[in-house]
């Protein structure tokens, strides 16, 4: 398989790059202490809070959906209908529920909404979690693939 190799050295905090896989993008998001403290407190408003009907690596079955907590590698395809959500960390946000946001992404074909680890939040048309593909870490380098 053709694997990507990123340097993800330079993302600064809470910060997202793309990077393709395969014909697909993958968000790689550098998260905050701030952003990781949410992943706990959003559960109960998630389809899947704990991830055991979505997709994921077994060393990614985890509470941070990750192998470094602070780095999420996620693939950018809803999975309601395949489009690409939008990034928006922006805790609060008014359009996207307010109090009930904690920050993620923001699918704006049909309005599902998913948490900084990629978990899909109820009540959306999406099914399930975004899916996480396999990877490694070296460092600051990510393989994907
Ligand atoms: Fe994302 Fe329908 S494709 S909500």
């Amino acid at each position: 398989g053709a694997a990507v190799m990123q340097d993800i050295g330079s993302i600064e905090a809470g910060q997202m790059i793309v990077v393709k896989y395969r014909g697909k993008p993958i968000y790689v998001v550098k998260r905050t202490e701030d952003m990781l403290d949410k992943l706990e407190d959003v559960k109960p408003l998630l389809v899947d809070p704990d991830s055991s009907e979505s997709v994921q690596p077994e060393y990614c079955a985890n509470p941070t959906r990750s192998l470094e907590p602070s780095v999420l590698v996620v693939e950018g395809v809803c999975t309601h209908l395949g489009c690409a959500p939008n990034y928006r960390p922006d805790v609060g946000a008014a359009d996207l529920g307010g109090n009930d946001w904690y920050g993620g992404f923001f699918c704006p074909c049909h309005g599902s909404k998913y948490d900084l680890a990629g978990r899909v939040y109820s009540g959306v048309p999406a099914p399930l979690n975004l899916p996480i593909p396999e990877y490694s870490m070296d460092g600051t380098i990510l393989t994907i693939g």
